[in-house]
């Protein structure tokens, strides 16, 4: 989604702007724009769509004048198409102020401000919500602020949503001032130098000392430092966290793509997390969860949003099946508009990768409010979830580079697995099972690596499924999650529309999708004593002449009659017990998606249209 960067006090401000939005390229956008104060105190603004590339080219076509004050985006469109107009900076002034302005997030109450500000003589020359920003804070100025921190501070008074936004002044140098609510936006602490950026990614090998700013406080840098008021106006301090951001600046290590890489992570996130959080003596989990009274837990509610929803539905399995505990999984956009009622002894838990998504921010918001605790599952400890938390699970996975999402879905699901085991423990379920599954746990590390590197059989699939239109994913129990994960996925980079469904729901509808033409991609393990249902339902596809694609083990393809068998297109994977079959079972789907994508050519790593971090509703 958009990024945000800013510096004061630097002479390579261009340079630095630039290369911060470079690391932020990854997040999705698809225009991008910069502005400077040059020596004479007056903005420079240079826009583009498409690649930053296009952004440097603008860039040397019309050389900036020498600057140290600069700020720069990358825009994800929401209000108003991809164009030039539409790109941030968004400049404005009223009288003698003049200001330009990034931000990320959307200003709901527009109109009426716009319409406001139409009256007060504002020409608005793009179709945004941001382009309000710049003259509502001009007017304060015009009117009776003394200051910019105290026009931002006024001025967000009158805006409504969600937000985090930087302003430069005309004629201040060396000044910047952000300000955030409900989007993310930190200080990159430097010397001699200032910064501000919406992701400390962006600000990588200038600063390692970063402050994140809480909802409504107002940061203004100067060379000279950083001072912040909070949402009162009150002078505040924040603390200062060193963070090591040198691993997220490694590159592909020799991959073709960021996605490929963190596939082939996968097994390593895997152990990293059964070393940081299990026992090594008797392997039970010891998840970090000392802020909460998990025997008293009565209920769960999980919200999460895309593939993070879908490893809280196998969250799910694994803690009703363990725990016995009735846990309630939603996606957060749904969750927090239709009011929920909380009962006493309910745990909330947010499943987030980025620990940014507005919805699931939102909806845990909302049951913080309502007095439930709250446990984050998250890939950065320093997000904004992550702070609003009682206790916190970091996903260990790294930074998660490629939009489409693979390590992180991975993390996900064996923290929650981990989670589930030591919930049981705490509410006395049976011993012998918890630790069953703790052993199966720590041999998929080599499971997922002997998985990752069989491709063969996917490669000859991928062949078929060029020219393919449309595709079913079946998947029953703990598998129809993974169903609906890799729908997702081969959506999302190979554009191919793809439908999942709990196995036995075909019948009640999708059946009528199906014919020669369709591909349907069913997952069955020997392991959860469902494959004969599933085998039902393949016989269901088979009756309708679909082209079958069976993803089972040895066991189960022994079951299957020679003569169905020669008709499908089978997937192998090791016979695993079922509590990591989940796991196992993505691997080939995320290398479908993968390869399927790779032979049509599509950016893989950033798809069309998608963000990572998704900081809009
Ligand atoms: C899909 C994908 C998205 C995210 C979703 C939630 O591959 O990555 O569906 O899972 O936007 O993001 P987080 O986990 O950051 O809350």
């Amino acid at each position: 989604m958009c990024g945000i960067v800013g510096v004061v006090s630097n002479p390579s401000a261009k340079d630095i702007v630039l290369t911060g939005l470079q690391r932020l390229e990854y997040r999705g956008y698809d225009s991008a724009g910069i502005a400077t104060l040059n020596s004479s105190g007056s903005i420079e603004l240079r826009r583009a769509v498409g690649k930053l590339q296009a952004l440097v080219t603008e860039t040397e076509t019309n050389p900036l004048q020498s600057a140290t004050t600069g700020i720069g985006h990358t825009r994800w469109a929401t209000h108003g198409a991809p164009t030039t107009a539409n790109a941030h900076p968004h400049i404005g002034h009223m009288g003698k102020h003049k200001l330009a302005v990034v931000h990320n997030g959307i200003i709901e109450n527009y109109q009426e401000l716009r319409a406001e500000l139409g009256q007060l003589g504002a020409t608005f020359h793009s179709q945004t919500d941001t382009e309000t920003i710049p003259y509502v804070i001009a007017t304060a100025l015009e009117r009776s602020a003394e200051t910019l921190p105290q026009a931002v501070h006024a001025a967000t008074q009158k805006f409504r949503g969600s937000f985090a936004f930087v302003v430069m002044q005309e004629d201040q140098p060396d000044v910047l001032t952000g300000t955030r609510r409900g989007a993310p936006l930190c200080v990159g602490v430097g010397e001699g130098a200032n910064y501000l950026a919406s992701d400390p990614l962006a600000l990588a090998g200038l600063t390692s000392k970063f402050i994140f700013l809480e909802d409504d406080d107002i940061a203004t840098i100067t060379p000279k430092g950083v001072s912040i008021l909070d949402g009162k106006g009150k002078p505040v301090d924040r603390p200062v966290k060193v963070l090591d951001l040198t691993t997220d600046l490694a590159g592909k290590n020799g991959f073709k793509h960021f996605m490929l890489k963190e596939i082939h992570e996968q097994p390593a996130v895997v152990s990293r997390l059964l070393q940081s959080y299990t026992n090594p003596v008797d392997l039970s989990p010891v998840l970090p969860l000392q802020g909460l009274n998990l025997a008293g837990i009565t209920h769960i509610n999980i919200i999460a949003c895309g593939t993070a929803y879908y490893a809280s539905l196998i969250g799910k399995h694994y803690i009703e099946q363990f725990a016995r505990i009735p846990v309630n999984v939603e996606v957060a956009s749904e969750f927090r508009y239709r009011n929920p009622p909380y009962q006493k002894g309910g745990l909330f838990i947010a499943v987030s990768q980025s620990g940014e998504t507005a919805d699931t921010l939102a909806a845990l918001e909302h049951a913080k409010a309502a007095g439930q605790n709250i446990l984050v599952f998250t890939n950065v400890t320093t997000s904004s979830m992550a702070r609003a938390a009682d206790a916190v699970v970091d996903l260990m996975a790294g930074r998660e580079i490629a939009v489409a999402s693979t390590k992180a879905f991975m993390a996900m699901s064996v923290a929650l697995g981990l989670f589930a085991l030591q919930l049981a423990g705490a509410k006395g379920q049976a011993a012998a099972e918890i630790l069953e599954a703790s052993r199966a746990l720590r041999t998929l590390p080599a499971f997922l690596s002997s998985q990752i590197a069989t491709t063969k059989p996917l490669e000859e699939l991928t062949e078929k499924l060029l020219e393919t239109g449309s595709m079913l994913y079946l998947g029953r129990g703990s598998l129809a999650p993974i169903a609906f994960e890799g729908a997702l996925k081969i959506k999302e980079i190979a554009y191919i529309h793809a439908e999942a469904y709990a196995s036995g729901e075909m019948k009640h509808g999708p059946i009528a999708l199906v014919d020669k033409s369709l591909p349907v991609v069913n997952l069955a393990t020997s392991t959860d004593g469902l494959f004969e249902k599933t085998v039902s339902n393949l016989k269901e596809v088979e009756a309708r002449h679909g082209q079958i694609i069976l993803v089972t083990d040895a066991e189960g393809i022994a079951k299957l009659d020679s003569a169905s068998r020669d008709k499908m297109h089978l997937i192998t994977v090791p016979t695993v017990p079922a509590f990591i079959a989940p796991m196992v079972f993505t691997v080939p789907l995320q290398l479908l998606a993968y390869l399927t994508a790779t032979a049509k050519g599509t950016d893989v790593d950033q798809p069309r249209n998608l963000a990572k971090s998704v900081t809009v509703e």
